[in-house]
Protein backbone atom coordinates (compact mmCIF):
# COMPACT_ATOMS: atom_id res chain seq x y z
CA UNK A 1 0.00 0.00 0.00
CA UNK A 2 1.10 3.71 -0.08
CA UNK A 3 1.45 5.95 2.19
CA UNK A 4 1.81 9.86 2.42
CA UNK A 5 2.89 10.97 5.93
CA UNK A 6 2.86 14.30 7.02
CA UNK A 7 5.36 15.55 9.99
CA UNK A 8 4.85 19.11 11.57
CA UNK A 9 5.68 18.51 15.49
CA UNK A 10 8.26 21.50 15.60
CA UNK A 11 10.38 23.77 12.96
CA UNK A 12 10.32 21.11 10.42
CA UNK A 13 7.84 20.45 7.80
CA UNK A 14 8.10 17.19 6.21
CA UNK A 15 5.76 15.20 4.14
CA UNK A 16 6.60 11.59 2.46
CA UNK A 17 5.20 8.82 0.35
CA UNK A 18 6.33 5.50 0.83
CA UNK A 19 5.24 1.83 -0.62
CA UNK A 20 4.41 -0.84 2.67
CA UNK A 21 3.66 -4.20 2.46
CA UNK A 22 4.10 -7.18 4.95
CA UNK A 23 3.44 -8.23 8.29
CA UNK A 24 5.14 -6.23 11.52
CA UNK A 25 8.02 -7.26 12.03
CA UNK A 26 8.62 -8.44 7.87
CA UNK A 27 7.24 -5.11 7.05
CA UNK A 28 9.37 -3.66 4.13
CA UNK A 29 9.46 -0.36 2.52
CA UNK A 30 10.23 1.84 -0.32
CA UNK A 31 10.42 5.31 -0.48
CA UNK A 32 8.75 6.42 -3.40
CA UNK A 33 9.58 10.34 -2.58
CA UNK A 34 10.44 12.46 0.63
CA UNK A 35 10.48 16.30 0.95
CA UNK A 36 11.99 18.22 3.97
CA UNK A 37 11.83 21.83 4.62
CA UNK A 38 13.83 22.91 7.20
CA UNK A 39 12.81 26.33 8.70
CA UNK A 40 15.60 28.63 10.10
CA UNK A 41 14.55 30.64 14.36
CA UNK A 42 18.33 31.12 14.87
CA UNK A 43 17.09 35.01 14.97
CA UNK A 44 15.18 33.98 17.69
CA UNK A 45 17.56 31.96 19.57
CA UNK A 46 14.68 29.23 19.51
CA UNK A 47 11.37 27.56 17.90
CA UNK A 48 8.89 30.77 17.99
CA UNK A 49 5.81 28.38 17.52
CA UNK A 50 3.42 31.05 15.75
CA UNK A 51 6.35 31.81 13.29
CA UNK A 52 6.70 27.67 12.84
CA UNK A 53 3.23 27.51 12.30
CA UNK A 54 2.93 30.09 9.93
CA UNK A 55 6.12 28.66 8.01
CA UNK A 56 4.43 25.43 8.08
CA UNK A 57 1.21 26.61 6.57
CA UNK A 58 3.33 27.86 3.84
CA UNK A 59 5.44 24.82 2.98
CA UNK A 60 3.14 21.92 3.15
CA UNK A 61 1.41 22.83 -0.24
CA UNK A 62 4.94 23.18 -1.81
CA UNK A 63 6.04 19.69 -0.55
CA UNK A 64 2.55 17.86 -0.99
CA UNK A 65 3.10 19.24 -4.86
CA UNK A 66 6.52 18.06 -5.08
CA UNK A 67 6.33 14.63 -3.35
CA UNK A 68 3.24 14.44 -6.13
CA UNK A 69 5.09 15.39 -9.10
CA UNK A 70 7.84 13.21 -7.93
CA UNK A 71 6.02 9.91 -8.04
CA UNK A 72 3.62 10.87 -11.00
CA UNK A 73 0.49 10.21 -8.86
CA UNK A 74 -2.58 11.95 -9.86
CA UNK A 75 -4.35 13.95 -7.03
CA UNK A 76 -7.49 14.08 -8.40
CA UNK A 77 -8.04 10.30 -8.13
CA UNK A 78 -6.46 7.91 -5.20
CA UNK A 79 -2.67 8.79 -5.21
CA UNK A 80 -2.45 6.93 -1.64
CA UNK A 81 -3.86 4.11 0.60
CA UNK A 82 -4.04 6.23 3.85
CA UNK A 83 -2.29 9.26 5.24
CA UNK A 84 -0.26 9.04 8.42
CA UNK A 85 0.55 12.42 10.28
CA UNK A 86 1.80 13.36 13.86
CA UNK A 87 -0.52 13.99 16.25
CA UNK A 88 1.56 14.47 19.11
CA UNK A 89 3.77 15.09 20.89
CA UNK A 90 5.20 18.59 20.15
CA UNK A 91 3.55 22.27 19.55
CA UNK A 92 0.08 22.28 18.84
CA UNK A 93 -0.13 24.98 16.84
CA UNK A 94 2.44 23.21 14.49
CA UNK A 95 0.67 19.94 15.09
CA UNK A 96 -2.51 21.29 13.69
CA UNK A 97 -1.29 22.25 10.57
CA UNK A 98 -0.28 18.99 9.30
CA UNK A 99 -3.69 17.36 10.87
CA UNK A 100 -5.90 19.53 9.46
CA UNK A 101 -4.09 18.74 5.98
CA UNK A 102 -4.38 15.39 6.53
CA UNK A 103 -8.40 15.83 7.23
CA UNK A 104 -8.81 17.59 4.16
CA UNK A 105 -6.96 15.54 1.72
CA UNK A 106 -7.97 12.16 3.51
CA UNK A 107 -11.23 13.30 2.86
CA UNK A 108 -10.95 14.24 -0.43
CA UNK A 109 -9.63 11.15 -1.76
CA UNK A 110 -11.46 9.14 0.46
CA UNK A 111 -8.70 7.50 2.32
CA UNK A 112 -8.02 6.95 6.44
CA UNK A 113 -6.23 8.96 8.69
CA UNK A 114 -3.47 7.63 10.82
CA UNK A 115 -2.91 9.48 13.89
CA UNK A 116 0.78 8.90 14.85
CA UNK A 117 2.95 9.37 17.65
CA UNK A 118 6.00 11.10 17.31
CA UNK A 119 8.28 9.59 19.31
CA UNK A 120 7.29 5.92 18.24
CA UNK A 121 8.41 7.26 14.82
CA UNK A 122 11.70 8.51 16.28
CA UNK A 123 12.68 4.53 17.55
CA UNK A 124 11.54 3.46 13.89
CA UNK A 125 13.53 5.76 12.08
CA UNK A 126 16.44 3.87 13.16
CA UNK A 127 15.26 1.23 10.55
CA UNK A 128 15.03 3.63 7.41
CA UNK A 129 16.73 5.27 5.11
CA UNK A 130 15.50 8.35 3.52
CA UNK A 131 15.96 6.60 -0.14
CA UNK A 132 14.84 3.09 -1.88
CA UNK A 133 14.51 0.23 0.08
CA UNK A 134 14.51 -0.76 3.72
CA UNK A 135 12.72 -3.55 5.65
CA UNK A 136 12.62 -4.59 9.43
CA UNK A 137 15.78 -6.50 10.26
CA UNK A 138 15.11 -9.64 12.92
CA UNK A 139 15.04 -7.90 16.62
CA UNK A 140 15.19 -9.56 19.54
CA UNK A 141 12.77 -7.81 21.99
CA UNK A 142 12.75 -6.68 24.30
CA UNK A 143 14.88 -3.76 22.83
CA UNK A 144 15.88 -0.59 24.83
CA UNK A 145 15.63 2.66 22.96
CA UNK A 146 17.47 5.92 24.18
CA UNK A 147 15.09 8.54 22.93
CA UNK A 148 17.04 12.15 23.09
CA UNK A 149 15.55 15.21 21.59
CA UNK A 150 14.84 18.78 22.07
CA UNK A 151 11.74 18.26 24.10
CA UNK A 152 12.31 14.21 24.72
CA UNK A 153 15.25 12.44 26.93
CA UNK A 154 13.45 8.83 27.37
CA UNK A 155 14.19 5.54 28.15
CA UNK A 156 11.55 3.08 26.52
CA UNK A 157 11.66 -1.00 26.68
CA UNK A 158 10.25 -1.68 23.60
CA UNK A 159 8.62 -5.45 24.19
CA UNK A 160 7.72 -5.61 20.62
CA UNK A 161 6.26 -3.70 17.86
CA UNK A 162 4.28 -1.23 18.88
CA UNK A 163 4.77 -2.08 22.72
CA UNK A 164 6.45 0.40 24.69
CA UNK A 165 7.38 1.48 28.57
CA UNK A 166 8.86 3.93 29.37
CA UNK A 167 11.01 3.42 32.15
CA UNK A 168 12.76 6.58 32.82
CA UNK A 169 12.51 10.02 31.63
CA UNK A 170 13.92 13.68 32.33
CA UNK A 171 12.77 15.41 35.13
CA UNK A 172 13.27 19.25 33.80
CA UNK A 173 15.06 19.70 30.81
CA UNK A 174 15.67 17.31 27.76
CA UNK A 175 19.32 16.95 26.61
CA UNK A 176 18.90 18.61 23.44
CA UNK A 177 17.18 21.70 25.06
CA UNK A 178 20.25 21.22 27.36
CA UNK A 179 22.63 21.61 24.65
CA UNK A 180 20.54 24.82 23.21
CA UNK A 181 20.72 26.48 26.34
CA UNK A 182 24.14 25.78 27.18
CA UNK A 183 25.24 27.28 23.55
CA UNK A 184 23.22 30.03 24.12
CA UNK A 185 25.44 30.92 27.10
CA UNK A 186 28.92 30.25 24.82
CA UNK A 187 26.83 32.78 22.34
CA UNK A 188 26.34 29.71 19.64
CA UNK A 189 23.54 30.07 17.18
CA UNK A 190 20.36 27.81 17.96
CA UNK A 191 20.09 24.92 17.44
CA UNK A 192 23.00 24.46 19.59
CA UNK A 193 24.01 20.84 19.45
CA UNK A 194 25.78 20.42 16.48
CA UNK A 195 27.74 23.52 17.17
CA UNK A 196 28.82 22.21 20.27
CA UNK A 197 29.19 19.10 19.33
CA UNK A 198 31.89 20.75 16.69
CA UNK A 199 33.77 23.05 19.12
CA UNK A 200 34.01 19.65 21.39
CA UNK A 201 35.28 17.86 19.20
CA UNK A 202 37.96 20.38 18.62
CA UNK A 203 39.25 20.16 22.28
CA UNK A 204 38.48 16.02 22.03
CA UNK A 205 41.38 16.08 19.02
CA UNK A 206 44.10 18.25 20.63
CA UNK A 207 46.82 16.03 20.34
CA UNK A 208 49.99 17.18 21.71
CA UNK A 209 51.12 18.07 18.62
CA UNK A 210 48.27 20.20 17.65
CA UNK A 211 48.84 21.70 21.07
CA UNK A 212 51.89 22.83 20.51
CA UNK A 213 50.82 25.47 17.75
CA UNK A 214 47.43 26.28 20.10
CA UNK A 215 47.75 28.93 22.75
CA UNK A 216 46.17 30.49 25.50
CA UNK A 217 43.69 28.60 28.32
CA UNK A 218 43.57 25.96 25.68
CA UNK A 219 47.10 25.07 25.53
CA UNK A 220 47.13 25.49 29.83
CA UNK A 221 43.82 23.44 30.62
CA UNK A 222 45.38 20.66 28.28
CA UNK A 223 48.60 20.38 29.12
CA UNK A 224 46.91 20.21 32.72
CA UNK A 225 45.41 17.63 31.74
CA UNK A 226 47.85 15.36 30.17
CA UNK A 227 49.97 15.69 33.21
CA UNK A 228 47.21 15.06 35.59
CA UNK A 229 46.56 11.89 32.85
CA UNK A 230 50.18 10.88 33.31
CA UNK A 231 50.10 10.62 36.81
CA UNK A 232 47.44 8.27 36.87
CA UNK A 233 44.83 10.76 38.59
CA UNK A 234 41.58 10.82 36.67
CA UNK A 235 41.28 14.26 34.61
CA UNK A 236 39.09 16.45 36.26
CA UNK A 237 35.39 17.12 35.70
CA UNK A 238 34.35 20.46 35.37
CA UNK A 239 30.55 19.96 35.75
CA UNK A 240 28.61 17.11 38.17
CA UNK A 241 26.71 14.38 36.45
CA UNK A 242 23.13 14.47 38.17
CA UNK A 243 21.47 12.05 38.93
CA UNK A 244 24.04 9.42 37.60
CA UNK A 245 23.90 7.49 40.59
CA UNK A 246 19.84 7.85 41.39
CA UNK A 247 18.17 4.27 41.84
CA UNK A 248 16.16 4.70 38.87
CA UNK A 249 16.04 5.32 35.02
CA UNK A 250 15.55 9.10 35.17
CA UNK A 251 17.62 12.07 33.99
CA UNK A 252 17.86 15.73 34.98
CA UNK A 253 19.80 18.50 32.60
CA UNK A 254 18.87 21.98 34.70
CA UNK A 255 21.81 21.85 37.50
CA UNK A 256 24.23 21.12 34.62
CA UNK A 257 23.20 23.58 32.71
CA UNK A 258 22.95 25.90 35.91
CA UNK A 259 26.78 24.52 36.63
CA UNK A 260 28.05 25.63 32.93
CA UNK A 261 26.48 28.96 33.60
CA UNK A 262 28.17 29.18 36.97
CA UNK A 263 31.51 28.30 35.59
CA UNK A 264 31.55 30.60 32.96
CA UNK A 265 30.48 33.44 35.17
CA UNK A 266 33.05 32.82 37.61
CA UNK A 267 35.99 31.83 35.31
CA UNK A 268 36.02 35.45 32.65
CA UNK A 269 39.10 33.73 30.55
CA UNK A 270 37.50 30.25 30.08
CA UNK A 271 37.91 28.14 27.16
CA UNK A 272 35.21 27.71 24.87
CA UNK A 273 35.89 24.46 23.13
CA UNK A 274 36.96 23.05 26.42
CA UNK A 275 33.82 24.04 28.44
CA UNK A 276 32.14 23.16 24.65
CA UNK A 277 33.66 19.32 25.66
CA UNK A 278 33.17 18.83 29.61
CA UNK A 279 29.30 19.89 29.32
CA UNK A 280 29.19 17.21 26.58
CA UNK A 281 30.99 14.48 28.04
CA UNK A 282 28.48 15.28 31.09
CA UNK A 283 25.24 14.94 28.82
CA UNK A 284 26.88 12.10 26.88
CA UNK A 285 28.25 9.98 30.41
CA UNK A 286 24.87 10.26 32.34
CA UNK A 287 22.71 8.84 29.17
CA UNK A 288 25.54 6.08 28.68
CA UNK A 289 25.48 4.96 32.15
CA UNK A 290 21.94 4.80 32.58
CA UNK A 291 21.51 2.78 29.32
CA UNK A 292 24.11 0.34 30.99
CA UNK A 293 22.22 0.24 33.90
CA UNK A 294 18.52 -0.30 31.98
CA UNK A 295 20.20 -2.90 29.90
CA UNK A 296 21.42 -4.78 33.25
CA UNK A 297 18.44 -5.01 34.33
CA UNK A 298 16.51 -5.70 31.55
CA UNK A 299 19.19 -8.53 30.37
CA UNK A 300 18.93 -6.08 26.75
CA UNK A 301 20.06 -7.68 23.56
CA UNK A 302 19.16 -4.71 21.29
CA UNK A 303 19.62 -0.90 21.97
CA UNK A 304 17.98 1.63 19.61
CA UNK A 305 20.05 5.53 20.28
CA UNK A 306 17.18 8.25 18.35
CA UNK A 307 15.97 11.71 18.25
CA UNK A 308 17.87 15.00 17.50
CA UNK A 309 20.72 14.12 19.69
CA UNK A 310 21.12 10.88 18.31
CA UNK A 311 23.46 12.80 15.73
CA UNK A 312 25.78 13.04 18.45
CA UNK A 313 29.26 11.99 17.17
CA UNK A 314 30.74 11.12 20.73
CA UNK A 315 27.42 9.86 22.70
CA UNK A 316 27.24 7.78 19.20
CA UNK A 317 31.17 6.13 19.73
CA UNK A 318 30.18 5.88 23.77
CA UNK A 319 27.35 3.88 23.11
CA UNK A 320 29.39 1.75 20.49
CA UNK A 321 31.81 1.61 23.51
CA UNK A 322 29.28 -0.10 25.72
CA UNK A 323 27.42 -2.34 23.58
CA UNK A 324 31.16 -3.73 21.59
CA UNK A 325 30.29 -6.83 20.26
CA UNK A 326 27.57 -8.06 22.66
CA UNK A 327 24.84 -6.13 22.21
CA UNK A 328 23.05 -4.42 18.65
CA UNK A 329 22.99 -1.07 18.60
CA UNK A 330 20.97 0.88 15.86
CA UNK A 331 21.19 4.76 15.33
CA UNK A 332 19.32 6.19 12.62
CA UNK A 333 21.07 7.79 9.24
CA UNK A 334 22.04 11.64 10.16
CA UNK A 335 19.15 12.56 7.86
CA UNK A 336 16.44 10.32 10.03
CA UNK A 337 17.93 11.43 13.43
CA UNK A 338 16.33 14.79 12.62
CA UNK A 339 12.47 15.34 12.18
CA UNK A 340 11.49 14.17 9.30
CA UNK A 341 8.19 12.05 7.65
CA UNK A 342 9.25 9.02 6.81
CA UNK A 343 9.63 7.64 10.15
CA UNK A 344 5.78 8.82 10.39
CA UNK A 345 5.10 6.68 7.18
CA UNK A 346 6.72 3.88 9.00
CA UNK A 347 5.19 3.92 12.34
CA UNK A 348 2.03 4.92 10.45
CA UNK A 349 2.08 1.87 8.80
CA UNK A 350 2.33 -0.44 12.06
CA UNK A 351 -0.24 1.45 13.74
CA UNK A 352 -2.41 0.78 9.96
CA UNK A 353 -1.78 -2.62 10.57
CA UNK A 354 -2.38 -2.87 14.40
CA UNK A 355 -6.01 -1.37 13.91
CA UNK A 356 -6.30 -3.86 10.39
CA UNK A 357 -7.17 -0.44 8.56
CA UNK A 358 -9.77 0.34 10.39
CA UNK A 359 -9.78 4.00 11.54
CA UNK A 360 -12.69 6.45 12.80
CA UNK A 361 -13.64 9.74 11.58
CA UNK A 362 -10.32 11.96 10.47
CA UNK A 363 -11.90 15.06 11.81
CA UNK A 364 -11.64 13.38 15.70
CA UNK A 365 -8.28 13.44 15.11
CA UNK A 366 -6.99 16.35 17.61
CA UNK A 367 -3.34 18.32 18.07
CA UNK A 368 -2.12 16.13 21.67
CA UNK A 369 1.17 17.98 22.58
CA UNK A 370 1.68 16.38 25.38
CA UNK A 371 0.91 12.68 23.94
CA UNK A 372 3.12 10.21 25.22
CA UNK A 373 4.07 6.46 24.33
O1 LIG B 1 14.45 15.33 17.19
P1 LIG B 1 14.75 16.75 16.90
O2 LIG B 1 15.16 17.14 15.50
O3 LIG B 1 13.54 17.66 17.26
C1 LIG B 1 12.74 17.43 18.36
O4 LIG B 1 11.78 16.62 18.23
O5 LIG B 1 13.06 18.01 19.42
O6 LIG B 1 15.90 17.22 17.93
C2 LIG B 1 16.44 18.51 17.92
C3 LIG B 1 17.48 18.62 19.02
C4 LIG B 1 17.99 20.05 19.24
O7 LIG B 1 17.95 20.32 20.63
C5 LIG B 1 19.42 20.01 18.72
O8 LIG B 1 20.29 20.93 19.35
C6 LIG B 1 19.81 18.58 19.02
O9 LIG B 1 18.65 17.84 18.72
N1 LIG B 1 20.96 18.14 18.21
C7 LIG B 1 22.15 17.75 18.74
C8 LIG B 1 23.00 17.46 17.64
N2 LIG B 1 22.29 17.65 16.49
C9 LIG B 1 21.05 18.05 16.86
N3 LIG B 1 22.57 17.69 20.00
C10 LIG B 1 23.84 17.28 20.21
N4 LIG B 1 24.71 16.98 19.23
C11 LIG B 1 24.35 17.05 17.93
N5 LIG B 1 25.21 16.74 16.97
ZN1 LIG C 1 11.72 14.86 17.16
Amino acid sequence: MKILSIETSCDDTGISILEAKGATAKASFKVLADSLAIQDHAQYGGVFPMMAKKEHLKNLPILLEKVLKKTKLDKKTKPVDAIAVTYGPGLEPCLWTGIVLAQEIGKKWGVPVIPTNHMEGHILSVFGKTKGKFNFPKVKFPLLALLVSGGHTELVLVKDFSKYKIIGKTLDDAAGEAFDKVARMLGLPYPGGPHISKLAETARNLSEGSLAQADGPSRENFQQKIIRADSGKAPRQLFPRPMMYSKNFDFSFSGLKTSVLYYIRDNKNYDKAEVAMEFENAVVDTLVHKTKKAIEKYKIETVVVAGGVAANKHLKAEMKKLTKNKIKLYFPTRELSRDNSVMIGIAGYLNYLKKGGRFGNASKIKATGDLSL
